[in-house]
C-alpha cells in the first residue's frame, strides 16, 4: 500500500470486476456481456478506418452520437447525456446531485457500484433490503429522506420492476432524485423501461448502457436521460473532469449501434430464446432459478453453494458468477452466451450435480 495514499482511500472497498483470466481458454458466462458481435456496420467502420483522425480530439459534445440516441428513444438532445460506460454516468451524477454525507438508498443486494460510489463520494449508503423472494418492494421506497439508485431490472437477481411501481416510487419521492438504471432494460418487456415517465416527473433520471444489448462493452458508452437542467448538471462534471470522455471511434459505432434496432431487435429475440430455454432446462433439473428479466439467470441448487457450483464450473472452462452477500451464497449468476455456449454450460451443470 503507497504511504501517501489518503486516509480516505484507504478506508475505500473497490468494486471487483468480473474476471477476465488469461490462464486457458473459458467459456465466459461471468460479466453479462453480449455473446454476438456489434451491428454489421460497426465491424465495416472498423475494416475502412484509416486512423488518421484519432490524431485529433473527438467532439466533447457528442453532437452527432447525442442526436442519433435522442432521435431514436424520442426526446430532445438536451435531455441525453453520454458517457464512458454508464460506470462513468452513475459516477458523474453521484458528483453532480449528492453532497458528502447525504443518504443514498438503493437495494441489497445490487448492482455492487452503487455500495462503492456511496463510499468514494462520502455518502451515506443506505441499502435497503430486498424482499424474502428478492423482488423489490415499492413500499420500501416511499418518502424516504434520501435520493434513490435503482437498477430495474435489478442484478443480480434479474427481476424487474413494473413502470407503474417506478411511478409510485416518484410519486413517494417528489423531493429526492430517483435514478433507475437500465442497463438491461430491452431483455425486458416493454412495461419496464421508465421513459413514458419522463415527461411527467422532474425528479426522474434514467441511466442506460451499450454494453448488454448492443455488444459494445469494449468500448465504453453509456448514457442518461432527464430534465435539460438535470443533464447541463452532469454536464458541468464533465467539463470539470474528462470533456473527451467518449472517444472519437466509439462516437462512431455508438451512431451505428443505435440507428440499428433491427439487428439488436435480431440480437435479443436469440438471447430471450436461450434465456427461457436454459432457464426451463436448469429447473428440470431441480435448480431454483429466478424469473430473468436480463441476460443473465440467477441459480441456485440445493447440494451445492454458489462457490461450489462455480468452482465445479470452472474445473471444466465455464466462468460463471458467485458473491460473498450472505443472502445471494447460494446462488451463481449465469450470462445467456450463445446456444453453442450454453450447450457446454448445461453439460457441465448435469455433470456436476
Ligand atoms: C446494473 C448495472 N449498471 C451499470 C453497469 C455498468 O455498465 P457499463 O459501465 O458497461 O455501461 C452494469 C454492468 O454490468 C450493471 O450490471
Amino acid at each position: 500500500m503507497s504511504r501517501f495514499l489518503s486516509r480516505h482511500v484507504r478506508g475505500l472497498e473497490p468494486y471487483v470486476p468480473g474476471e477476465q483470466p488469461l490462464d486457458r481458454q473459458y467459456i465466459k458466462l461471468n460479466t453479462n456481456e453480449c455473446p454476438y458481435p456489434p451491428a454489421p456496420g460497426i465491424v465495416r467502420l472498423l475494416a475502412e478506418h484509416t486512423g488518421q483522425e484519432f490524431a485529433l480530439y473527438p467532439d466533447p459534445e457528442a453532437k452527432e452520437l447525442r442526436g442519433a440516441i435522442a432521435r431514436r428513444y424520442g426526446l430532445a438532445a438536451e435531455k441525453v447525456f453520454v458517457g464512458n460506460g454508464s460506470d462513468e454516468v452513475l459516477a458523474f451524477l453521484c458528483m453532480a446531485f449528492f453532497d458528502g454525507g447525504d443518504p443514498i438508498y438503493f437495494p441489497d443486494p445490487s448492482y455492487g457500484f452503487y455500495e462503492v460510489y456511496a463510499n468514494l463520494f462520502g455518502l451515506k449508503a443506505r441499502p435497503i433490503p430486498l424482499a424474502k423472494d428478492f423482488s423489490i418492494k415499492e413500499e420500501d421506497y416511499l418518502e424516504l429522506d434520501g435520493h434513490i439508485l435503482l437498477a430495474n431490472p435489478n442484478a443480480p437477481t434479474g427481476l424487474a420492476l413494473s413502470r407503474c411501481k417506478i411511478e409510485g416510487i416518484l410519486k413517494g419521492n417528489p423531493h429526492h432524485l430517483v435514478v433507475v438504471d437500465e442497463a438491461y432494460v430491452d431483455f425486458a418487456g416493454e412495461d419496464v423501461t421508465s421513459l413514458p415517465l419522463l415527461s411527467d416527473y422532474d425528479n426522474l433520471m434514467i441511466v442506460g448502457t451499450f454494453s448488454k444489448s448492443r455488444s459494445l462493452a469494449g468500448l465504453r458508452l453509456g448514457y442518461a436521460f432527464s430534465r435539460p437542467e438535470h443533464i447541463a448538471a452532469l454536464e458541468r462534471i464533465k467539463y470539470s473532469f474528462h470533456p473527451y470522455n467518449v472517444n472519437r471511434f466509439t462516437q462512431q459505432a455508438g451512431v451505428i449501434a443505435v440507428e440499428d434496432d433491427a439487428y439488436m431487435g435480431h440480437v435479443l429475440e436469440k438471447i430471450i430464446a436461450t434465456r427461457d430455454r436454459t432457464s426451463l432446462r436448469l429447473r428440470e433439473l431441480g435448480c431454483r432459478v429466478l424469473p430473468s428479466s436480463t441476460n443473465f439467470l440467477f441459480m441456485a441448487h440445493p447440494s451445492l453453494t454458489g462457490r461450489e457450483l462455480y468452482q465445479k464450473l470452472r474445473e471444466k472452462g465455464i466462468l460463471v458468477r458467485c458473491f460473498e452477500h450472505p443472502r445471494t451464497l447460494d446462488f451463481v449468476r449465469v450470462s445467456i452466451g450463445t446456444d453453442e455456449e450454453i450447450k457446454a454450460f448445461l453439460r457441465a451443470v448435469e455433470e456436476t450435480l
